[in-house]
């Protein structure tokens, strides 16, 4: 399967941004996988819900209408696009997205959208669960102060209080969770094209996937 192009990667390793970018330059749509989390994360918030109330979250996750329109996410109808990017939501999805049951109610979605045209597909496990098929899989990567020092930025127009240390610290652990657990770990295989972005620009990152590609 060539239509579909897996980007797996750690926080902060410029999944988002990269993949946005490729999906543009070829007219793909895009699928950001860790907004879904992030949607279950905010869902799980509003309704007081625990991260290991398996019960709820299984009934959250197969109950909860996730959209994407135009750029923006919307769960049950609420645009949830901003507050998802906070730290404490993503600190929230990397916690539910260690409980199968969640991994299970999220799969079906993602799947469909891949098998449904030409996509860009970002996350943990996009190429070794979602689209193993894939024959164009990469693996985006930068070391964990780069990393952080990016999602830093990012978190800092929110939160200007934010510590650079603090966000190193819950980069290492998300970074250990994320790799760690039990049901699909964020995982580099042998068939994945391996770019370490710490010292490429953005440009140079999405010309090395646009050149990797196998096309049909
Ligand atoms: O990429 P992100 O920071 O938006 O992802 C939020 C969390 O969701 C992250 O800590 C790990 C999890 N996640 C996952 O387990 N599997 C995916 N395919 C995408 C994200």
């Amino acid at each position: 399967m060539k239509d579909v192009i897996t980007i797996d990667g750690p926080s902060g390793s410029g999944k988002g941004t990269i993949s946005k970018l490729v999906a543009k330059k070829l007219g793909y749509s895009y699928l950001d996988t860790g907004a879904l989390y992030r949607a279950v994360a905010w869902k799980a918030r509003e309704e007081n819900i625990s991260t290991d109330d398996d019960k709820a979250l299984e009934l959250l996750t197969g109950t909860i209408r996730i959209e994407f329109k135009e750029e923006k996410i919307f769960a049950d109808g609420n645009d949830i696009s901003s507050a998802i990017r906070t730290a404490e939501i993503g600190e929230m999805s990397s916690r539910v997205s260690a409980r199968p049951v969640v991994r299970a109610g999220l799969f079906n979605i993602q799947r469909d959208i891949c098998l449904n045209g030409k996509v860009v597909i970002e996350g943990r496990d996009a190429g070794t669960t979602i689209v193993p098929e894939s024959e164009n899989k990469f693996f985006l990567d930068a070391n964990v102060e780069e990393r952080a020092r990016r999602r830093f930025e990012e978190l800092k127009l929110k939160d200007p209080d934010i510590i650079l240390e603090t966000t190193i610290e819950d980069i290492k652990k998300r970074d250990l969770r994320d790799s760690s657990r039990g049901t699909s770990p964020l995982q580099k295989t042998d068939d994945m094209i391996h770019i370490d972005s710490t010292s490429m620009t953005i440009e140079e990152v999405v010309n090395e996937i646009v050149r990797s590609l196998k096309h049909p």
